[in-house]
């Protein structure tokens, strides 16, 4: 039976100062607490931001390995790694700002380079098909503002699109919103912490079938 590995994936450019990044924290702290056998890989992409997906990516992405120059083989291998820590993970965190209406463009570039044909997906004669393998995936979504089921709500379709795409169907998304609003703030980061730990118990039973 594998060990459970928890990918917590953060996009906040505010460090320790951002919510998405705390909510998510405190779930990773509450999930070690019932999996001490498991482990936790951090990819914080704020901190440490990867190189934009780019013509220089993909020209390396298609000259055959033996051919790379040093430079293009260090940026295929960085590729490599984010799919396999991803495609290793049994549960999946992300934690997720809304910048200007959309996600942080950190994210964007994680995105782009683990969607890889043959390896998370492929086009078949029945459409598209996720490679990534489906596991527990918990989106926080931090906002200054309120778009939860509206049309203006861009991340959680994108989100969801995506993930669906490479494979991921089991998503569950909690909210902090309004958190721009001074007195709306502490209640909205409570429910946000209510409904996370209301999740682990959801997630540890599908944890549990999977491993
Ligand atoms: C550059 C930037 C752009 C933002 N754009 C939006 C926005 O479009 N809509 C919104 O509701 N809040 C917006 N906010 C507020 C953030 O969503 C809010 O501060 C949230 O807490 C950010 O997540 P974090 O605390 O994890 O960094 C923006 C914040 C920043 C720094």
């Amino acid at each position: 039976m594998s060990k459970p590995l928890l990918l917590q994936i953060t996009a906040s450019i505010l460090g320790e100062n951002s919510q998405s990044t705390k909510l998510s924290n405190d779930f990773v702290a509450r999930w070690r607490q019932q999996h001490p056998q498991g482990s936790v890989q951090v990819r914080d992409l704020g901190a440490q931001p990867l190189p934009h997906f780019d013509a220089d990516y993909l020209a390396a992405l298609s000259t055959p390995a033996d051919q790379r120059s040093a430079e293009q083989a260090a940026r295929v291998a960085q590729a490599d790694a984010l799919i396999a820590e991803l495609k290793s993970a049994t549960v999946l965190v992300l934690a997720v700002p809304m910048y200007n209406f959309g996600v942080p463009s950190q994210l964007k570039a994680w995105i782009d380079y683990v969607a890889r044909a043959g390896s998370t997906f492929r086009y078949t004669s029945n459409g598209p098909e996720g490679l990534a393998g489906d596991r527990p995936t918990v989106v926080f979504a931090a906002r200054g503002g309120q778009y939860k089921d509206t049309p203006n709500d861009s991340q959680t379709p994108y989100l969801r699109t995506f993930l669906n795409f490479i494979g991921i169907n089991d998503i569950e998304f909690v909210y902090a919103e309004g958190l721009a609003v001074a007195e709306r703030q502490a209640q909205s980061l409570q429910q946000a912490q209510a409904s996370a730990a209301a999740l682990l118990d959801k997630i540890d039973g599908l944890s549990a079938q999977a491993a």
